[in-house]
């Protein structure tokens, strides 16, 4: 194949490694896939100017997020089952964010526990939560993660229900992967995945297997689960979460000013402008369209986060040009991490590092902390080569950030 020059050559080195039931998956969204697609083509719609005649010779891209230090305006932001993509997968990403020096966010959702990433890295990492109906699952959760020595809580606020990825539900997706013949047959032609999964130290939710007692086979966990999703979750619960976690708290899944607004009331430390990447509400806007608004709101207040399409460093400068502090990455590191394990992660941070680097010179940029809003214009949609997108007219962009 040629070097690894982009993060799409890892998505097609992991899309040839992963069965298929797996792959689609990571790569797949909810419904029709429309917000997904929006969410890439919205950023490649966005220009960047060149600015030239200054010198740029020393670029600054370090940023801190809630305080943890980033070589990057980016962190690992956490994906479900990613230790079903390389085995002991999140302990590999967790250590390769450490070498990098980025921060690292586990799922409540992961293979691997809060307790094996913990003792295999030094940094402090962040947890997600899932709320589930059952509070005192929610209470273990949380108290793990302080004990585990977690500097931040991601709440995700977009996943009450579940959304519908109808590949997952054609592909019979459970963890581990159903075995119906064709799944057999799915798997049985990916030998370097199935010998890689045989060494993994878990098969299954390393966060919750023990916390559900009555649930001793892996089915019957994966159907409590599937049940635990919670549509009674409210403000009153995000507030129940801040009076229980006293360390640095951010709110994910943002897409409405107003509700930006309340989880500054709420007392978080940072929101992240995110629609799932697009795996829950198919037919929301693009999280890139929605960021401006949002950020020109609150970001004097909060820390502005920023998820939904990152696959290129020139799609994390068109972020901050329109007002986030930072940025998250789900499939872009997955695809790394599917690919090569840590060594693939370490390549897609590297890559997202590079062109960032390159961006800023042909910009004018020296430090991302003196960015300005007119870096990024709105331009005619187009399709890029190698990525299957809808062209029309570029997204609607509102407030200062425009
Ligand atoms: C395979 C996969 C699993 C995910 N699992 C979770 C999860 O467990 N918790 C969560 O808050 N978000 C989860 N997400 C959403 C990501 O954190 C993030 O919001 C999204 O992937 C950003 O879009 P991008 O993939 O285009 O970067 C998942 C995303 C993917 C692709």
């Amino acid at each position: 194949m040629g070097p690894i020059t982009s993060v799409f050559d890892l998505e097609t080195m992991a899309r040839k490694r992963l069965p298929a039931v797996i792959f689609d998956y990571v790569h797949g969204g909810a419904g029709m896939e429309l917000t997904l697609q929006r969410n890439e083509d919205d950023l490649c719609a966005l220009a960047l100017r060149q600015h030239d005649m200054r010198d740029v010779s020393h670029r600054t891209m370090s940023v801190k997020m809630v305080g943890e230090p980033a070589e990057i305006p980016l962190a690992i932001g956490p994906t479900g089952l990613a230790g079903l993509t390389w085995a002991n997968g999140e302990v590999e990403a967790a250590r390769a964010a450490e070498h990098f020096g980025v921060p690292f966010c586990l799922s409540t959702m992961s293979i691997c526990s809060i307790e094996d990433v913990a003792e295999a890295t030094s940094r402090p990492f962040w947890f997600q939560l899932y709320l589930m109906k059952d509070r005192k699952v929610n209470e273990n959760l949380i108290h793990r993660a302080h004990a585990a020595g977690c500097s931040a809580l991601i709440l995700t606020l977009d996943l009450h229900v579940q959304g519908k990825r109808w590949a997952d539900a054609k592909n019979g997706l459970s963890v581990p992967p159903r075995l119906t013949l064709h799944n057999t047959m799915d798997i049985l032609s990916h030998p370097r995945w199935l010998v890689g999964m045989a060494r993994s130290r878990r098969r299954t939710f390393g966060n919750l297997q023990g916390e559900v007692q009555h649930a001793k086979h892996l089915s019957a966990l994966t159907q409590w689960i599937e049940s635990q999703f919670d549509p009674s979750f409210d403000l009153e619960t995000v507030k129940w979460v801040r009076k229980t976690w006293d360390r640095k708290l951010i709110l994910k899944g943002i897409m409405h000013v107003d509700d930006a607004r309340l989880a500054v009331d709420a007392g978080a430390d940072a929101i992240i402008v995110s629609n799932h990447g697009g795996r829950q509400l198919d037919g929301a806007p693009s999280s890139i369209s929605v960021l401006p608004e949002i950020a020109d709101a609150v970001r004097d207040r909060i820390e502005v986060f920023f998820d939904g399409g990152i696959r290129t460093g020139s799609d994390i400068i068109k972020a901050l040009g329109y007002g986030a502090h930072a940025c998250l990455s789900g499939r872009a590191w997955l695809y790394g991490l599917a690919a090569q394990g840590r060594e693939g992660v370490l390549c897609a941070l590297k890559l997202l590092q590079e062109e960032l680097s390159d961006c800023m010179a042909l910009t004018g940029l020296s430090d991302l902390h003196n960015i300005a809003p007119d870096v990024v214009t709105a331009q005619p949609a187009l399709r890029p080569p190698g990525r299957p997108g809808a062209s029309g007219p570029a997204p609607q962009l509102q407030g200062a950030y425009r």
